[in-house]
């Protein structure tokens, strides 16, 4: 590739993300066994995220894909969500798991989840690749978290500045 970020080096390295899956995906197994497995996927930052955890957990599960978008600046999120795509599936009586990339302010999953709630789901928990809680605004935790990070912008494996870099293979700061 040939992306000027590629001189820096990796901030999360593709080694530290499949173990990271490793770890999350058997944990969630455990977690579930006896529940009805419902993995909602958050696009498009968490697809590739979610392509690997999910062959970590060998259960009975199905998965659904969300998109939503924040109403705001490329590098901050305004606490306004539009569903861009909504789920095709009945949530009523499902254990749901939402996979996420980040939570940065927790805006968007907050209001993505008083959505999901109004459905009837038996339990929703979340899992997030990242965290950023220093940028924590809504009251938000995830149950599942990959790795804690700095209050750093970053792309790759998914995640995008502006549409770009999503499949730079690990995870990389972008400078300022
Ligand atoms: P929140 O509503 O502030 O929690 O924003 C969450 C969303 O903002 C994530 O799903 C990402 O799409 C985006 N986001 C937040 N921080 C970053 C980052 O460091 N890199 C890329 N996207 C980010
Ligand atoms: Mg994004």
């Amino acid at each position: 590739m040939t992306f000027a970020i590629e001189k820096t080096l990796p901030y999360i390295t593709q080694d530290e993300i499949n173990e990271v899956c490793r770890r999350l995906g058997k944990q969630i197994e455990s977690d579930y066994r006896d529940k009805n497995l419902l993995i909602i996927c958050i696009l498009k930052g968490s697809f590739i995220f979610t392509a690997d955890l999910i062959r970590h957990i060998n259960l009975p599960l199905s998965v659904e894909f969300v998109q939503l978008s924040s109403y705001g600046s490329s590098k901050t999120s305004s606490g306004q969500i539009k569903i861009v795509k909504d789920i095709t599936s009945d949530v009523k009586g499902r254990d749901v798991l939402v996979v996420e990339d980040i939570l940065d302010t927790g805006s968007t999953l907050n209001r993505f989840r008083e959505h999901l709630m109004g459905h009837g789901p038996k339990s929703v928990r979340i899992c997030a690749l990242l965290d950023k809680p220093s940028k924590r605004v809504a009251q938000i935790q995830a149950d599942y978290v990959g790795r804690v990070i700095d209050d750093l912008f970053v792309v790759g494996y998914g995640l995008d500045f502006s549409e770009t870099y999503r499949n730079l293979p690990e995870i990389r700061y972008l400078p300022d």
